[in-house]
């Protein structure tokens, strides 16, 4: 039976690690995946494939590209192409380090390790900022319909397209900013999570509100905070069941369609911006049919 990766729909963990991968020079992947598909690590973490990959593969998934690079009155967003990204979700450091030493050993003949960016579940699903984030997820079969690619056949039945930033906060230029002005940026009040009414068109929630897209623009986030001695952010992750919704929102947010720029680049800019597509599984392994694997 085939299905989306459990740890898509599952509710966020307490703590993720991701693992950001390049391929080396004339690398020939397809044994090592298979492998990986075979092996998974633990049962809810979560592995997506770049462009990259599944051209050396001499494959092609309808949807999958590199992001573009994006632009707007506020904001220029960094492109950083990757080839393959784990996601593994646990409660235990120590678990999520010895999970993470097995992957990289299995998979060092053809990618080389580039990024690890630990994440953690703070105050109860907020941002570092304070801010409850995950409010307007969709839910249930509305998460489903939003994230996993449905009728398009087997293979690519129950995969998923994730849209993986980094955002590094500026927490000084937050805490300039008075409660009122903060709450302003996201449109919502940080003390009871109420969404401001009369919130400016630059605030967050407005940019992004999903039901007003046209067409509608849901997307699955399960961003976490990340920290890194002084230095810490925001890691967005977004599923769809493609890259519009989220791209929709995202040229909102720079202010591409009509020149206004959210809010939030007051005090976070991303440090990184990669695509990936997230095979669906077929009973326990991962399903590589559609790329001939
Ligand atoms: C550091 C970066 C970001 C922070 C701190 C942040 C924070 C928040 C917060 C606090 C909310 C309100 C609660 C909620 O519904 O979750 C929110 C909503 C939302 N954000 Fe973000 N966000 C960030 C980046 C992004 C990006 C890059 C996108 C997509 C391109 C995005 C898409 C959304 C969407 C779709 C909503 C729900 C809007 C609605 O339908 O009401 N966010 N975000």
């Amino acid at each position: 039976m085939t299905s989306s990766q459990p740890g898509i729909l599952q509710p966020p963990s307490p703590l993720a690690r991701h693992l950001v991968f390049q391929l080396l020079p004339g690398a020939e992947p397809r044994s090592v995946l298979l492998r990986l598909a075979d092996s998974r690590f633990g049962n809810d973490g979560v592995v997506g494939l770049g462009p990259s990959t599944v051209s050396a593969l001499a494959a092609a998934i309808p949807g999958l590209h590199e992001p573009a690079v994006l632009s707007g009155p506020g904001a220029s967003l960094p492109v950083t192409p990757a080839a393959l990204w784990c996601w593994l979700r646990g409660a235990d450091r120590g678990d999520l380090l010895h999970t993470s030493r097995k992957i990289v050993e299995a998979v060092a003949s053809e990618f080389n390790l580039d990024a690890v960016i630990d994440g953690f579940n703070f105050g109860g699903g907020r941002d570092l900022t304070g801010y409850q984030d995950g409010t307007e997820n969709p839910q249930g079969k509305k998460a489903l319909e939003a994230a996993i690619v449905q009728g398009q056949g087997g293979g690519l039945d129950g995969s998923s397209f994730v849209a993986v930033q980094q955002w590094l906060h500026d927490f000084k230029a937050f805490d300039s900013m008075s409660s009122q002005d903060q709450d302003n940026a996201i449109g919502r009040r940080k003390s009871d999570n109420e969404e401001l009414k009369d919130a400016p068109p630059s605030s967050h929630v407005k940019r992004t509100a999903q039901e007003s897209f046209e067409p509608e623009a849901f997307v699955l986030r399960r961003s976490m905070p990340w920290a890194d001695g002084m230095r810490g952010g925001l890691n967005f992750v977004a599923f769809g069941k493609s890259f519009d919704a989220f791209e929709a929102q995202l040229r909102r947010m720079v202010g591409a369609d009509d020149g206004v720029t959210d809010a939030l680049f007051k005090f976070t800019l991303p440090v990184t911006g990669s695509y990936f597509w997230c095979p669906p599984m077929a009973g326990n392994r991962l399903d590589l049919g559609a790329l001939a694997l």
